[in-house]
Formats: C-alpha cells, sequence, structure tokens
C-alpha cells in the first residue's frame, strides 16, 4: 500500500500530532502528504504547518451537497498521491462516493470499545452506562456509521471516581499509541477481510 497519508481532522488534531510524531521516532514508516480540516479553526491545522505538512481548510458549506463535497476530497486527496486515508476527529458523515474511492483504504479511531458506544460523546456513554471496561477502536470505514472491519481495540478500565473528562483523557492517551500501531499494520499489506474479520496473514504459513 501507498505509505502516503492524507489526515481529516475537525478540531484540536491530537491524534494527528501522535501520527507526526511517531513518523519523527521512526516507529511509523509513512508520510503525511496532506492534512485536511473542514473547519477554518481547527487547531490541527496549525499542528500540520508546524511539522512542514501541507494543512488545507475544505469547508463543506461552500459545496451544495455530500456528494460534491466528497468530491472535492477525494481530488484533493487524489492530487497529493494519498494511498491511506486517516480520520482523526474528522465530523463528517462520509458517502458512498468517498467510501468507494478509497475501498478499505479508510481508517478512523473511535473512543469506545466498539460495536458499544457508536456516534458522539462515547466516552459519556460509557461512563454513564456504567461499563467496567472502556477504551478506543481504530477500524476501516465502510458505509455504516462507526461498523468498519476492527484493526485494533485496546481497553481502558473505568474507575469508581471518574469523571467523563478523566476517564476521556485516560482513552485519548491509549488512541495516541493506538493509532500510528493500527496505521503500520495496515500499510503493512499482510492482511486480508473475511466477512468482517481484519485478519493478519501469516507470512510463514503463505
Ligand atoms: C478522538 O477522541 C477520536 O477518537 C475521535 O475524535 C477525537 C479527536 O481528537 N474520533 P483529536 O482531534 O485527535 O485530538
Amino acid at each position: 500500500m501507498i505509505r502516503t497519508l492524507g489526515v481529516l481532522i475537525s478540531g484540536r488534531g491530537s491524534n494527528l500530532q501522535a501520527i507526526v510524531d511517531a513518523i519523527a521516532a521512526g516507529t511509523l514508516d509513512a508520510r503525511v502528504g496532506v492534512v485536511i480540516s473542514n473547519r477554518p479553526e481547527a487547531g490541527g491545522l496549525e499542528r500540520a504547518r508546524r511539522a512542514g505538512i501541507e494543512a488545507l481548510c475544505l469547508s463543506h458549506r461552500d459545496y451544495a451537497s455530500r456528494e460534491e463535497y466528497d468530491r472535492a476530497l477525494v481530488a484533493a486527496l487524489r492530487q497529493r498521491g494519498v494511498g491511506l486515508v486517516c480520520l482523526a476527529g474528522f465530523m463528517r458523515l462520509l458517502s458512498p462516493v468517498f467510501i468507494e474511492a478509497f475501498p478499505n483504504a479508510i481508517l478512523n479511531i473511535h473512543p469506545s470499545l466498539l460495536p458499544a458506544f457508536p456516534g458522539l460523546e462515547a466516552q459519556h456513554q460509557a461512563w454513564a452506562h456504567g461499563v467496567k471496561l472502556a477504551g478506543a477502536t481504530v477500524h476501516l470505514v465502510n458505509r455504516d456509521l462507526d461498523a468498519g472491519p476492527i484493526v485494533l481495540q485496546r481497553a481502558v478500565p473505568v474507575l469508581d471516581d471518574d469523571t467523563p473528562e478523566r476517564l476521556a483523557e485516560r482513552i485519548l492517551e491509549q488512541e495516541h499509541r493506538l493509532y500510528p500501531e493500527a496505521i503500520g499494520l495496515v500499510l503493512s499489506g499482510g492482511w486480508t477481510i473475511e466477512g468482517r474479520r481484519f485478519i493478519l496473514r501469516n507470512p510463514a504459513i503463505g
């Protein structure tokens, strides 16, 4: 798989930073070709510029439909030779136009142990439900929200005296480790999808 990443953000971009840091540290063999935000005020744009990465704002408000916006995103990513799209706090639903342009080449990180607590404020949902294990998931993106094949997950215990904010902070720490690791796995190419299962191939068995 082509090792040029396109990272899509809407906000502070701490996961983007974790990816940039892992590349700089040599633990992730990739390059970020472009960072795109749908919001001009996203803090992640500044992080990208500081790292010498092209930072682009494409506002969804400038497009008549979701499909039109997605076509513009796809064109921008293709122009920069992106092989793997990494959603990192990108607060937009993707249309089939986007998903079909990058088959099995879009990753998302979600702050829960999916399929539990999809959607918004997953950490708060987990806390309010009273689960004892929360966590984070990196998954391939398909047409269903937060439901594509799971690449990696990490559990985070919920403590009795947790607040949703403290829990979210500990989950975020794990996200920052998990995302670069999952990207490395996907780029390695040694995997297949069986049903909805992401399976690592063992090269020794072929
Ligand atoms: C993270 O919690 C991620 O799991 C979710 O959105 C948040 C983005 O945070 N999809 P950041 O912008 O990477 O700091």
